[in-house]
């Protein structure tokens, strides 16, 4: 669209999210020079700030739950669950008294170490989680007290599996729009806490874990486009049945079993494999990357065939996906950063990452990166 100000034509860009909405004026001025606006009217803009991902950093818990010690527990095998998932084993928090918050600060911990980053030069951090410490306060705000950072925003997002994605997609617009210089994001679920342990279809797939990236601006690489979306429809089919407002917990919802997660994994399954292909190869299609431009795709790690499916329909070979599923399991929020804390060394500068998640809600998503660091 073009405007008339002081008598001087300007093109004014819109929202691509909400077409209708104009960009505010400060992102008006920074994309007028290098904006250019695409067939499909989406903004085609060469920022001159990107988020890239400057450190990364994991915790694991050093409990190991084998496939073995859970075919003790309920009617399983190892054969089953491998075939059917991938998963040969997981890492379950333990001890009284510990929560998400317990694996998520020493991660961050770690990731501030290794980047040099001092607890007050963080502007903001963003948790994922599905397993907060607490209805409140947010397991974000816990983490700083642990961190000893102090006095900033901090806040928690919740979409379960695809939650990284989506937090990942808050936090690049405060570098890009010059609001924050460093970042950090952390994905992080003590899944064991909401596993019934006498359910075969459930028990098998969950782990616990948590993992941490810093952003920074950058003028080269970064975090270049995310896409985010949701379905609401798809709640009977993957929840918590208890413990919200809906049916706070009493005594005979804890009777009922209700405080777990409930999935019915043939119909999760479906969705799954086409959303988390779906996202990726939209991903694709509006960064005009194919197979061959693609270093790697960083899968959610939910079960192995749904990594499969979505590798196969991107034409990528098994050798440039990320794959941690065997070793811990399905640790929802987790599993994008673990896979990006268990490859880093492998990684290099420029690389092109595609991330894809699947969640409950449902909730999917994904994001087209550009690796900042590395050989
Ligand atoms: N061991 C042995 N048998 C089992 C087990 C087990 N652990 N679990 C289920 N079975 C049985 C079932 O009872 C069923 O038996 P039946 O045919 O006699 O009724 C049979 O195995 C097949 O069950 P399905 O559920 O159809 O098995 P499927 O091949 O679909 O695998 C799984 C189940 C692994 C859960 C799969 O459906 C899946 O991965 N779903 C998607 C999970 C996902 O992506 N979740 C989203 C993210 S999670 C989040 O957001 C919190």
């Amino acid at each position: 669209m073009i405007a008339i100000s002081g008598g001087k034509p300007q093109r004014v860009y819109h929202c691509r999210e909400h077409p209708a909405k104009p960009l505010n004026p400060l992102i008006q001025s920074l994309t007028f020079e290098t904006a250019r606006v695409s067939k499909t009217n989406r903004i085609a803009r060469k920022s001159p700030i990107r988020a890239a991902i400057t450190g990364v950093c994991g915790f694991l818990p050093p409990d190991v739950l084998s496939n073995e010690a859970l075919a003790v527990m309920v009617d399983t095998s190892d054969e089953w669950i491998t075939e059917r998932t991938g998963i040969k084993e997981r890492h379950i928090l333990k001890g009284k008294g510990l929560g998400t918050s317990h694996m998520a600060a020493p991660a961050v911990r770690g990731l501030l170490e290794k980047t040099g980053t001092q607890p007050s030069e963080v502007d903001l951090l963003i948790c994922a989680t599905t397993t907060p410490d607490f209805v409140f306060p947010s397991t974000a705000n816990l983490i700083c007290d642990m961190c000893d950072i102090r006095s900033i925003g901090s806040f928690d997002v919740q979409a379960a599996c695809s939650g990284f994605i989506y937090a990942l997609t808050i936090a690049s617009q405060f570098i890009e729009n010059g609001k924050c210089r460093k970042v950090v994001v952390v994905g992080a679920d003590k899944m064991s806490s909401i596993i019934d342990y006498t359910d075969r279809a459930t028990c098998v797939l969950f782990g616990d874990g948590a993992g941490a990236v810093l952003l920074e601006p950058n003028g080269d690489f970064g975090i270049v486009d995310t896409l985010i979306r949701s379905d609401g429809a798809g709640m009977p089919h993957l929840h918590q049945k208890a413990g919200g407002s809906r049916m706070p917990p009493s005594a005979e919802t804890v009777a009922a079993r209700l405080h777990y997660v409930h999935q019915e994994g043939a119909a999760v399954y479906k969705f799954a494999v086409a959303r988390m292909a779906e996202v990726a190869t939209e991903l694709m299609a509006r960064n005009k990357l194919t197979a061959e431009t693609i270093d790697w795709l960083v899968p959610h790690q939910a079960n192995r065939r749904i990594i499969e499916a979505t590798a196969e329909r991107m034409k990528l070979p098994l050798d440039r996906v990320m794959i941690t599923i065997h070793k811990y399991g399905n640790t929802t929020a987790a599993t994008i950063p673990l896979c990006l804390w268990d490859y880093e060394a492998k990684l290099k500068a420029g690389d092109r990452l595609v991330l894809a998640a699947f969640g409950g809600g449902f909730t999917w998503g994904g994001a087209y990166v550009t690796w900042a660091y590395g050989r």
